[in-house]
């Protein structure tokens, strides 16, 4: 008895050391640990990657939007951003760079393969397909009085408006959203789809949706050639990727080691594979959660130096979008358009910039290097949490019978994912249209290639 007893503890004990070697313990300074396992689907509910859960993308239980009594929905301007896709040109070449570095790696055998070929960079998957096609049966749910007043005339491209930027994933994703508002209105088909016209202009004349490809001084001062962004850069490869990257060529055998800076591609490959594959046991499982928070991090800091209040020059770069809202809305209101929906498919780049042109979408602290680990989960904008895959920015324009006065009876609305944001400056989130002209001040009408400095 006494002896089966202590065969017994041993055994347990036994089983004990077993799974501690073998299947590790998901945290950071475990000896032991070489790989970590996640659930892909928690990943993406945790908002590290530029996923939409499937919970808000997918459904269709969209309750009608409430407004002020007094009020009317005249017209919707939409900035959204495409669907989700394959990775972009650089990404792909690091994955390669990465294959290269785990081909004797053992634990990355059965996938250090880069699966992503280059002639596929940008293209749409078919989630990112889905998910505008929802996004627009989603604002038929949600402004379902405007849309119903909408379509009691036949589909009119004056009246509801397409734009696309000049390139596939942008018009495509901006042709399954009109088949989310319009298919069973139109006349082809069994299933009645609706052909609508979707509006490009040529990337290098786009200063609304691609502006930021079209500015030298940004280009010159900001991609390239910034000091305060490099230190940031220098200062989190040092601090934070640095030992990533240390730990990984010591648990992995990796010699020359391997390069601090391509540590954020790894979570970039590990992104991809959970949205292509729900595989979260490949590049994944390199990473423990708190790597994965470090790495989305260093992508929302540089984020924010290129891209938004980094630069001052950002809180200039959307203005041409402006301008073309404010003549979107004053035309409409004294009748010399009857635009109604104003409907624009582009990118995360040019969406933060739109933001931080308005002052909105803004962290209570600037992004750098230093911020604590509670520091960056306060982080509530970013392009994880705000500006994923298929997200959308609608302005909405309301009159209301509450003012004689034109300026004042006009009111503004933002909502970014259906939450309304409060415009610094604003009495309320429904903004009135002269407060909201203020605000802009002279970025309304800007000379874009002045402000850019182009030839
Ligand atoms: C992997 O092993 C092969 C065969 O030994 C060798 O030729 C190659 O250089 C190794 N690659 C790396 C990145 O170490
Ligand atoms: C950060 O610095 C590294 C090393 O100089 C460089 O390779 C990388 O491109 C920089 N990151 C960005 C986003 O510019
Ligand atoms: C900081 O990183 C650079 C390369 O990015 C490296 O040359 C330098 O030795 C590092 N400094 C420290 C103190 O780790
Ligand atoms: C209507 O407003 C637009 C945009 O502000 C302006 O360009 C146009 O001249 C106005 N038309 C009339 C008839 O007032
Ligand atoms: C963090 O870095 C920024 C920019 O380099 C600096 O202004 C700030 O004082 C630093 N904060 C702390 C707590 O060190």
């Amino acid at each position: 008895m006494q002896s089966y007893k202590i065969l017994h503890t041993f055994l347990i004990l036994i089983f004990y050391f077993y799974n501690l070697v073998l299947c590790g313990n998901p945290s950071d300074d475990d000896a032991y640990t070489k790989l970590f396992k996640h659930d892909p689907q928690d990943l993406i509910r945790k908002r590290y990657f530029r996923i939409e859960p499937e919970e808000t993308s997918f459904t269709l239980n969209v309750k009608p939007l409430d407004y002020p009594d007094k009020c009317e929905l005249k017209q919707l301007h939409l900035l959204t951003r495409h669907g989700s896709r394959y990775p972009d040109p650089t990404d792909i070449r690091a994955f390669d760079r990465l294959e290269k570095i785990f081909e004797n790696v053992s634990v990355a055998k059965e996938w250090y393969k880069n699966p992503f070929p280059m002639e596929r960079n940008f293209q749409l998957i078919p989630r990112g397909e889905m998910e505008p096609y929802f996004d627009g049966k989603q604002s038929v749910l949600r402004y379902d009085k405007f849309w119903k007043d909408v379509k009691k005339t036949r589909y009119d491209p004056e009246v509801v408006k397409f734009q696309a930027g000049a390139n596939s994933r942008c018009a495509a994703s901006a042709m399954a959203f009109s088949e989310g508002v319009f298919n069973g209105d139109g006349p082809l088909d069994s299933c009645k789809n609706q052909p609508v016209y979707i509006m490009s202009i040529p990337q290098n004349e786009d200063n609304v949706l691609e502006q930021y490809n079209n500015c030298k001084l940004l280009t010159e001062t900001v991609f390239n050639n910034n000091p305060i962004y490099n230190e940031q850069n220098y200062t989190y490869g040092n601090t934070t990727l640095a030992p990533i990257a240390k730990r990984m060529s010591e648990d992995y055998g990796i010699y020359p080691p391997l390069n601090p800076y391509l540590v954020p591609y790894i979570f970039h490959h590990c992104e991809f594979w959970v949205l292509h594959f729900n595989r979260a046991d490949t590049w994944c499982s390199l990473l423990s959660e708190l790597d994965i928070k470090k790495l989305r991090y260093y992508w929302d800091m540089t984020d924010y130096h290129l891209y938004e209040y980094g630069s001052p020059l950002n809180e200039q770069t959307g203005c041409v979008y402006y301008t073309q809202l404010v003549s979107g809305v004053e035309s409409y209101l004294n009748g010399s358009s009857r635009m109604v929906a104003d409907l624009k498919n582009g990118h995360s780049h040019g969406m933060l910039m739109v933001l931080t042109t308005l002052g909105v979408h803004k962290n209570p602290f600037p992004l750098t290097a230093n911020l604590t680990l509670s520091q960056i989960d306060e982080i509530k904008y970013s392009e994880a949490k705000t500006i994923y895959w298929s997200s959308t920015i609608y302005f909405e324009i309301y009159t209301c019978s509450d003012n004689e006065d034109k300026e004042k009876s006009t009111k503004i609305r933002l909502v970014l994912n259906f939450e309304p944001l409060l415009i610094p400056g604003c009495e309320s989130e429904y903004c009135e249209w002269s407060t909201f002209k203020k605000v802009l001040g002279d970025k309304i009408g800007c000379d874009f290639n002045k402000l850019c400095g182009n030839p």
